[in-house]
């Protein structure tokens, strides 16, 4: 450190007993590492989380689908004449925040694993730069298309990332960026795309995370599509930032590395044609001759002209998902040519339709992708099944892959938490605004306040009402907590209101708490509870979870599954205040108690309500078979405290193995509702249903049936 002067000494010592900050000269003579040139913004931190939260496997998806009926035992395990399932590594599919995830892969079990299969090569992001965009997706039913809000838990990252602008978006990525450098092999490379309103800072921040003389490219994707401003040029391209860790390895030897001539090469150098017709130049370099053909192209460079975005967001081409922020695969297909081999491992943590996993799926790569919302993880779902099932009819091999959530939250965020505020303060201010919340979530749901509880707070109707965690989803811990203190105090009936649910926490753990004389109901806290106009209009529905009736067919061993009822009780604003507040002329859509209603007012103001959900399969948009539920247990790594090894625990549950599924698609619009029939061994079984609203949110329930014999 450089040597102060008795002046400058004195000079600190009277601004810190002032208790003001420090004049800027001294960052760069208090501190060790001082570097010359570096973005700093309000916030900016260097501490890194290190939480470590065990991987809850949900749901593995093998095999794309038992196509015809089948014996499932043969069909699912042995080798067909088409494409093959590759064993050993499975892909990963994680729904939650990337800074939890990153740190878990980092620092936890998952990492062995990681480096065993020879290393993570290659991380492509493409965070949320766009300020403003937040999370709510358009939905389509029949013809008309329906606005989703953002759900709580998805503000909150929003909040996170944008509330206070820049400052906030550069402190996300910087944490993020620290963790996928750690988490990135020796070899690696990152390719961090943005726009013209982030790209500055990221790179200024990746020169400083991943050091400057790792800087490999700055890629322009000139991509076309569109508006044409009047006060300035049209704004056309986005950058990629491309880094490394160390030397990283790049390939250039496929086919998409290269792209045509320009006109004007052709017409100087390539004036030569072959018996072929094909035209050819020769170049004579240090006395030796080298041929080259004009359609053999030449090596892309940093401008990439030749990817449409259109293949991405157009409603007609076949890549289209929908999903908002959609990439183009050909965009992938070069970054992870460049810079990976077959079977190496890509990662993506904001994975958005999944792009980089169904590109990397089809080259032969490994990965691991994340996203925080659920419709993201359900668009990745079915574009993955998709790829899997085109692969294995073009005998090609594709991958098993898993969808796994984080199983334990910290609760660090907080809605609302003044991000200005030191650690400290931060924890006082949560848990006061904890209470807050507490007390104005029972207002809403109007129940009275209960004391002498650990894991409820309130009461109503002869039921304990147990107010889940603001920031994160209820998770199969948080109810085991509320079981365990029914049976200690002999509480045999509550209520748990919960934002969000982790998926696949229903139905097991209910039945669980029922074998135990305790009926549990959980309920969504809907987003109007903090809209004071609506608590005091009474529009605060707080609605049951969704319900799923299925039959059982029975022929012999041969069981096949029928999609009997589906009920949703969603609400997204109310008929009777878009009936009030609409304007002459103008349409809204809401959801009411589990209906779609198109509120409409024609010139005059005459109000028609049209409902856009006419059946209850209009609310589907996915569903899936596991034959054979008990087959798999759920296993989660946790660090023992003593012996700080990793241990193996099962969390009382299954793995949902999916089996055999039927969805929508943008094209095909219809959804079967029995499934193929299976032949099954004799004896007690359970099977579970899995459906996926047209939300993206997931319900399960379980049927158990005797096959062949009485129950
Ligand atoms: C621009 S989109 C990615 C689109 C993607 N490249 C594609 O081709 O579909 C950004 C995604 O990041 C997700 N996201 C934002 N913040 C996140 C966080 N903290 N953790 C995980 N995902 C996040 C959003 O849900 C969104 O899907």
């Amino acid at each position: 450190m450089a040597q102060l002067t008795p002046q400058e000494q004195q000079e600190v010592v009277r601004f810190l007993e002032a208790g003001k900050p420090l004049p800027d000269k001294y960052r760069f003579l208090l501190f060790d590492d001082k570097r010359q040139v570096e973005l700093v913004w309000n916030g900016k931190s260097n501490e890194v989380t290190n939480a470590v939260l065990p991987f809850q496997t949900i749901e593995q998806v093998d095999e794309p689908r038992s196509e015809k009926d089948a014996s499932l035992q043969f069909n699912l395990f042995d080798v067909d004449d088409r494409g093959r399932q590759l064993k050993g590594w499975t892909n990963k599919l994680i729904w939650g925040d990337n800074k939890l995830i990153l740190s878990s892969l980092k620092n936890g079990p998952l990492r062995e694993e990681i480096e065993a299969s020879g290393g993570l090569k290659l991380i492509y992001i493409d965070p949320p730069f766009d300020v403003g965009a937040d999370f709510s997706m358009n939905v389509e039913i029949g013809e008309e298309k329906f606005v989703k809000k953002a759900n709580i838990l998805e503000e909150i990252a929003y909040r996170d990332t944008w509330g206070k602008g820049q400052d906030s978006f550069n402190s996300m990525i910087y944490e993020r960026l620290i963790l996928m450098r750690d988490l990135l092999a020796e070899d690696g490379s990152i390719y961090v795309h943005c726009d013209y309103r982030v790209t500055s800072s990221i790179k200024m921040i990746l020169d400083e995370i991943l050091d400057s003389k790792n800087f490999r490219n700055e890629i322009i994707w000139s991509y076309g599509a569109g508006g044409n401003p009047k006060e300035f040029f049209p704004r056309k391209h986005d950058t990629i930032w491309f880094y490394s860790k160390g030397t990283p390895s790049f390939y250039t030897d496929s086919e998409v590395m290269r792209v045509p001539y320009d006109k004007s090469t052709l017409d100087t150098h390539y004036k030569n044609i072959d018996e072929n017709g094909r035209r050819y130049r020769i170049q004579k370099v240090n006395g030796r001759e080298y041929l080259t053909y004009a359609d053999e192209g030449k090596l892309v460079t940093d401008v990439w002209t030749d990817v449409g975005a259109q293949n991405a967001t157009s409603p007609i081409s076949k890549e289209s998902t929908g999903y908002p922020t959609q990439k183009p695969e050909k965009l992938l297909e070069r970054i992870i040519k460049a810079s990976t081999k077959e079977g190496d491992l890509v990662a993506d943590f904001f994975g958005g339709s999944g792009t980089t996993a169904a590109v990397a799926e089809k080259l032969g790569r490994r990965w691991i992708t994340s996203d925080l919302g659920k419709f993201s993880i359900h668009t990745t779902r079915k574009r993955m099944i998709t790829v899997q099932r085109e692969l294995k009819a073009n005998g090609q091999d594709y991958r098993a892959f898993e969808i796994l959530n984080l199983g334990k939250y910290d609760r660090q965020h907080y809605i609302g938490t003044n991000l200005d505020l030191r650690q400290q303060d931060q924890v006082a201010q949560q848990s006061a605004r904890e209470d807050e919340f507490t007390a104005l979530i029972l207002e809403a749901y109007k129940a009275e306040k209960a004391e002498g509880f650990k894991t409820f707070q309130g009461k109503k109707a002869g039921r304990l009402v147990s107010v889940g965690p603001v920031n994160v989803p209820v998770s199969r811990l948080f109810v085991e907590e509320v079981i365990l203190e029914c049976r200690e105090k002999k509480i045999t009936r509550v209520d748990i209101l919960g934002f969000e649910f982790e998926m696949g926490l229903f139905p097991n753990v209910l039945e669980d708490a029922r074998s135990k004389g305790i009926d549990i109901s959980p309920k969504h806290i809907p987003r109007e509870v903090f809209d004071k106009r609506a608590i005091e209009k009474n529009q605060v529905i707080f609605h049951n979870v969704a319900a799923i009736e299925v039959k059982a067919i029975l022929k012999g061993k041969s069981v096949a599954i029928e999609l009997s009822d589906f009920s949703v009780f969603y609400s997204q604003d109310s008929v009777s205040e878009a009936e009030s507040t609409l304007k002459d002329k103008a349409s809204k859509i809401v959801v009411e108690k589990g209906q779609i209603v198109k509120v409409s007012k024609d010139k005059s103001g005459i109000v028609t309500r049209e409902q856009l959900t006419k059946k209850w399969t209009d609310w589907i948009d996915y569903w899936a078979v596991d034959f054979n539920f008990e087959s798999k247990r759920e296993i989660v790594r946790v660090k023992n405290i003593d012996t700080e090894e990793w241990e193996e625990i099962w969390t009382g549950d299954y793995i949902f193995e999916n089996e055999w599924q039927t969805f929508r698609t943008k094209k095909e619009r219809g959804l079967e509702l029995k499934s193929v029939a299976i032949e099954c061994t004799a004896g007690p079984r359970k099977i579970a249903v899995k459906v996926v609203d047209i939300f993206g949110n997931d319900t399960m329930t379980i049927v158990e049936i005797q096959v062949g014999g009485k129950k």
